[in-house]
């Protein structure tokens, strides 16, 4: 099965974790797309969704499910979420399509993430893939030799030559380098960095399980 493929097998196993009735935390980035495509068939069993970006909202508002603002709900039941790494813990790295803050945002309103994934995600220890770093622009040079202490090489993402700036208006850091195998240490110790708006390591908000899609069928992971 071709990556793609394995993204639709587990954004359509995710529908069995939805719960009716209820508003649903929605994630970004490819396989949440899928997610999307196949909520769209069950829309009429649900209030609406929490988005965590413009991208998502755009997505779902045109299939047609009602997108509310995180200030006007409780509680969510579930958020569904893809992931860039997760570890056999429920720990991720998570911000390759820049929208960690307010993924973590929701997340964190949520009693139970669960992250889709293809097996390519899964790691033994996160940092292959550079940590995003969502920053205030003025912090990034400082912030870059904060990253290079921990032996970490951190850029600032760009698009087209320019740094990308996020659905909140900041810019990103990708940290390539790095072998953490203390995501919530890690995950505090970077928060209290000024400048620093969110930290692409989700420890604090880790997956409750993961729905992961293999040659074999999708495995559930259960942390
Ligand atoms: C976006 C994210 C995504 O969940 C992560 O990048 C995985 O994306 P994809 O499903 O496209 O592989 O954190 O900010």
């Amino acid at each position: 099965m071709t990556q793609d493929e394995l993204k639709g097998l587990v954004g359509q196993a995710a529908l069995q974790h939805v719960v009716p009735g209820e508003i649903i935390g929605v994630g970004t980035g490819s396989t949440v797309n899928r997610f999307i495509d196949a909520l769209a068939t069950i829309k009429d069993r649900l209030p609406g969704a929490v988005s965590s970006s413009n991208a998502s909202t755009e997505r779902l508002q045109a299939l047609g499910i009602r997108v509310f603002d995180a200030n006007e709900v409780g509680e969510l039941a579930v958020y569904i979420d893809g992931a860039d790494e997760i570890d056999r813990r429920g720990f991720m790295i998570k911000g390759g399509g820049a929208a960690l803050t307010r993924e973590k945002i929701v997340a964190a309103q949520a009693k139970r993430f669960v992250c889709i994934a293809d097996e390519s995600k899964l790691v033994d220890a996160l940092g292959r893939y550079p940590v995003p770093v969502e920053v205030i622009p003025m912090a990034t040079q400082r912030l870059v030799r904060q990253f290079a202490a921990l032996g970490g090489t951190a850029k600032v993402r760009l698009i087209d030559g320019v740094p990308l700036v996020t659905d909140n208006g900041q810019h990103i850091l990708d940290v390539a380098g790095l072998r953490i195998t203390d995501p919530p240490g890690f995950e505090s110790e970077v928060n209290q960095w000024a400048g620093v708006v969110s930290v692409g390591v989700f420890a604090r908000q880790k997956a409750a399980v993961c729905l992961l899609g293999t040659a074999g069928g999708v495995r559930t992971l259960a942390f």
